[in-house]
């Protein structure tokens, strides 16, 4: 089945079982391999999209689920050469080691500041609760999400 998606700000036909996986589709189809694949079961957010704006685990997505639906990967949030503000703001802080659970922590953190342009600590905890960094590099990523948030705030807005 031919399979309609808008990624990134780009139209693409998939012929494939609706039942894929969004993440198979992302990385095996598009060549978008920004998006990790961790758990694979919707429990560590490495996989993590936004999908009409929310932030969703593409593994466990359907991409007959997202059939015309306005997808967007880490690969997205770049805007002609510039990085969106909270990726620099992960790249300022340092906010990683290993990077695996990098783009799922920045593309929550996204949908966070969309929703909640200053959120207390306790609620950055629990939007990113499901994001698993297994470096233990949480402190720097809060540092991040504050520097995002106040990159933002200053009109790095979008
Ligand atoms: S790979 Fe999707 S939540 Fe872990
Ligand atoms: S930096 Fe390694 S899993 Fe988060």
């Amino acid at each position: 089945m031919a399979i309609e998606l808008n990624v990134n700000g780009r139209s693409y036909s998939v012929d494939t079982d609706p039942g894929t996986s969004l993440l198979t589709v992302l990385r095996d189809h598009l060549g978008l391999t920004g998006s990790k694949y961790g758990c694979g079961e919707g429990e560590c957010g490495a996989c993590t999209v936004l999908i009409n704006g929310n932030s969703r685990r593409s593994c466990i997505t359907p991409v007959g689920h997202v059939h015309r639906q306005k997808v967007t990967t880490i690969e997205g949030l770049e805007r002609a050469g510039k990085l969106h503000p909270v990726q620099q703001a992960f790249l300022d802080a340092d906010a990683y080691q290993c990077a695996y659970c990098t783009a799922g922590m920045i593309v929550t953190t996204v949908a966070l500041l969309d929703s909640n342009p200053h959120p207390t600590d306790a609620q950055i905890a629990e939007f990113l609760g499901g994001n698993i960094c297994r470096c233990g590099t949480y402190p720097r990523i809060l540092a991040a999400v504050r520097l995002a948030e106040r990159a933002l705030a200053q009109g790095g807005a979008r």
